[in-house]
C-alpha cells in the first residue's frame, strides 16, 4: 500500500509588499534583496486575516483539483509554526469550516520543515492503513512574528499557504520520505516568546536569525540529505525531473541544483514572488508548476526544506 498525491492548492492573500516598500520602512535596497536573496516582492495577510483562512482556502482549491468532496477526507495535518491560537488547533479550525467531523485533525511545528514532516506523517497514516485520504497543508503568517524593524529578517518572509489531497494507491507516489533535526543549533534561529516562554512586558514573538550560519549549515545539511535520498534509492545525480526546494534563498537553491547536476530551468522557483513562507513555501511551489504544467504526471520529483530547530526533510516523489 502506498500514498499518492491527488490534488494541489495553494493561496496567497492579496496584499503585496515589494522591495522598494521596503526601502521605505527599513535601511535596505531592492538590489542587496534581490542579490543575496531572489526575492522580489511577497504577500502578507490583511489585519482580519489569519493562518487558518489561507489554510482553507489553499484545501479548497485542493479538494477542487482532486475531484473529491470534502467528507471523503478522513485524515488533516497541517504544518505551520503561526497558528490562529494555542489551541483549537490549525487542523481543527479548518476541519469544521470544511464541514467535517471526526477525523483526526492536528499541526505540527518544525518551522519551514513543517509541510515536509507533515507530508512524511500523513504518508505513514494511509500506508498503515488507519486513513484513506489526508488533507495535508504547509500555512504561514510569517508577518506577524516578524521584527518588521530588523533588516536582517524582515525583507526575507512572506504569507501564504498551500495544500495537497494524499491518497491511497496501489501505485508508489511518495517513494521515500526522510526527516531531521538538530537541537543544538536553537540559537542561531527561533522566535524570542511562546506560550510557557511568556512576553516581557510589550514584547511580542519576534523571529531572530543569524542568517549568514544558518546559511552554511543548510547548504551541508541539505547537500548530505540530498546525497541520502538519491543513494538509498538508487538513483543517479540527473535522474530527478524536478527539484522542489524550500524558498528560503536563491543562493541556498542554487547550491543543491548544482549537488543534484540539474540545470536550473528543472528546478522550481517562486521565491521571486512568495519569499519564504516557511512550511508554505513547498507545497505553494509544487502547486504552481503543476498548475502552470511544467509538473506532469508520472515525474520524478523531490521535494526539500531546512528551517528552525534546525529541522530538516525531504520526499522523493512520483507524481
Ligand atoms: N539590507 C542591506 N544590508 C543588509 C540587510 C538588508 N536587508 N541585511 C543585512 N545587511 C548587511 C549586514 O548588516 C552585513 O553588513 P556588514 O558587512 O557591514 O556587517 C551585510 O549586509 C552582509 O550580511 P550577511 O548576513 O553576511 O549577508 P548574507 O550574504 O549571509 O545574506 C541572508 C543574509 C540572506 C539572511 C542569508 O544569510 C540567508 O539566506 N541565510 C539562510 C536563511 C535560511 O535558510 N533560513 C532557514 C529557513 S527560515 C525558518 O526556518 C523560519
Amino acid at each position: 500500500m502506498y500514498s499518492r498525491i491527488a490534488g494541489t492548492g495553494k493561496y496567497l492573500p492579496e496584499r503585496v509588499l515589494t522591495n522598494f516598500d521596503l526601502e521605505e520602512m527599513v535601511d535596505t535596497t531592492d538590489e542587496w534583496i534581490r542579490t543575496r536573496t531572489g526575492i522580489e516582492r511577497r504577500h502578507l495577510v490583511a489585519d482580519d486575516e489569519f493562518t487558518s483562512d489561507l489554510a482553507y482556502r489553499a484545501s479548497l482549491a485542493a479538494i477542487e483539483d482532486a475531484g473529491i468532496e470534502p467528507g471523503e477526507i478522513d485524515f488533516i495535518l497541517v504544518g505551520t509554526t503561526t497558528p490562529d491560537l494555542i489551541f483549537p488547533n490549525v487542523g481543527c479550525l479548518i476541519q469544521e469550516r470544511l464541514g467535517i467531523h471526526g477525523t483526526p485533525a492536528f499541526s505540527l511545528e518544525a518551522a519551514c520543515s513543517g509541510f515536509l514532516y507533515a507530508l512524511g506523517v500523513a504518508n505513514e497514516f494511509l500506508r498503515g492503513g488507519q486513513a484513506k485520504r489526508a488533507l495535508v497543508v504547509g500555512a504561514e503568517c510569517m508577518s506577524r512574528i516578524i521584527d518588521w524593524t530588523d533588516r536582517e529578517t524582515c525583507v526575507l518572509f512572506g504569507d501564504g499557504a498551500g495544500a495537497v489531497i494524499l491518497e491511497q494507491s496501489d501505485d508508489p507516489g511518495i517513494l521515500y520520505s526522510s526527516l531531521g533535526s538538530d537541537g543544538r543549533y536553537r540559537e542561531l534561529l527561533y522566535a524570542s516568546t511562546g506560550v510557557s516562554v511568556t512576553p516581557r512586558d510589550g514584547e511580542g514573538a519576534a523571529l531572530r536569525m543569524k542568517g549568514n550560519e544558518v546559511f552554511k549549515v543548510a547548504v551541508k545539511t541539505l547537500g548530505s540529505m540530498v546525497d541520502e535520498v538519491l543513494q538509498k534509492n538508487g538513483l543517479d545525480k540527473g535522474e530527478i525531473d524536478w527539484l522542489i526546494p524550500h524558498q528560503a534563498n536563491i543562493r541556498i537553491i542554487q547550491a543543491m541544483a548544482k549537488r543534484l547536476r540539474m540545470p536550473m530551468e528543472r528546478v522550481v522557483l517562486t521565491i521571486r514572488e512568495h519569499g519564504n513562507t516557511s512550511a508554505a513555501s513547498v507545497p505553494m511551489a509544487l502547486d504552481t508548476a503543476i498548475r502552470d504544467g511544467r509538473i506532469k504526471r508520472g515525474d520524478l520529483l523531490l521535494l526539500e526544506a531546512f528551517g528552525g530547530g534546525f529541522t530538516w526533510g525531504a520526499s522523493l516523489v512520483r507524481y
